[in-house]
């Protein structure tokens, strides 16, 4: 589904950002990232959306070369590849059920009343509905990672990439987030999620590719957690 081939990242003048990786990704894998900070995490998810350019190499989305895809057609790409970011990225004075509207309300033509009845379907999937007509700002860290995944979910996506997103969470929060992404998952989602914490690891029991200094490390499934 996913193919990287032969990227490499420099950033600036010699900053190696990533340096000549190659992996794939089946449909319907769950996936994780590990590294250090600074090793290239990030930088490999915004490559699978196009948000930054590889300095070389090619990435492959369906048998189409993602580097090929004019700048217009993007935004089919990025609907199909969502991503869920540590800081949120909510509109904080807004209600919950305005912020996971937003997207089908910019990219649809559905009325405000089925877009509203989408809304409600995934906040009852994410133990949300209570919450739909608070502020953003009053929520906790953990309704507000809720209320991304579910801004992302709106425009059900193939592909979850999901960038640190237990990174401000105590543990059962943390456990809550990959309970969903793992019920996302066996939905057929494939999931790939850029972490530095062991416990993710060590519960999931899945793929993980480990990055040090922009080189790919170890690719192992089931993975275990160790950062050199
Ligand atoms: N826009 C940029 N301009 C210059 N250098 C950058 C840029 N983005 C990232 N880098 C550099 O590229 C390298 C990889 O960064 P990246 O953000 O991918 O790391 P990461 O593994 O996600 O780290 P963290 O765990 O801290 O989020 C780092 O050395 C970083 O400083
Ligand atoms: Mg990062």
């Amino acid at each position: 589904m996913i193919i990287f081939k032969n990227i490499s990242k420099i950033y600036g003048e010699n900053t190696v950002a990533l340096d000549n990786i190659s992996f794939e990704i089946k449909s319907g894998e769950f996936v994780l990232i590990i590294g250090k900070s600074g090793a290239g995490k990030t930088t490999v998810l915004k490559i699978l959306r196009r948000e930054e350019e590889p300095t070389k190499g090619n990435v492959f989305y369906k048998n189409r070369n993602l580097l090929e895809i004019p700048h217009r057609r993007l935004g089919e790409i990025r609907r199909k590849i969502a991503i869920i970011h540590q800081d949120f990225k909510l509109l904080e004075k807004r209600t919950v059920l305005e912020n996971i509207a937003l997207p089908l309300e910019i990219a649809s033509k559905m009325s405000f009343k089925d877009i509203k009845n989408e809304v409600i379907k995934i906040a009852e999937r994410l133990r949300l509905k209570r919450k739909l007509n608070q502020i953003v700002k009053t929520l906790s860290g953990g309704e507000k990672q809720k209320v991304c995944l579910a801004r992302s979910l709106i425009m059900k996506p193939e592909v979850l990439l999901a960038d640190e997103p237990t990174g401000n969470l105590d543990i059962l929060g943390t456990f809550e987030i990959l309970e969903i992404l793992k019920n996302l998952n066996n939905d057929g989602i494939t999931i790939v999620l850029a972490t530095h914490n062991k416990d993710i690891v060590e519960t999931l029991k899945t793929r993980v590719l480990t990055f040090n200094n922009g080189r790919l490390i170890k690719d192992e499934n089931p993975g275990t957690f160790s950062l050199l």
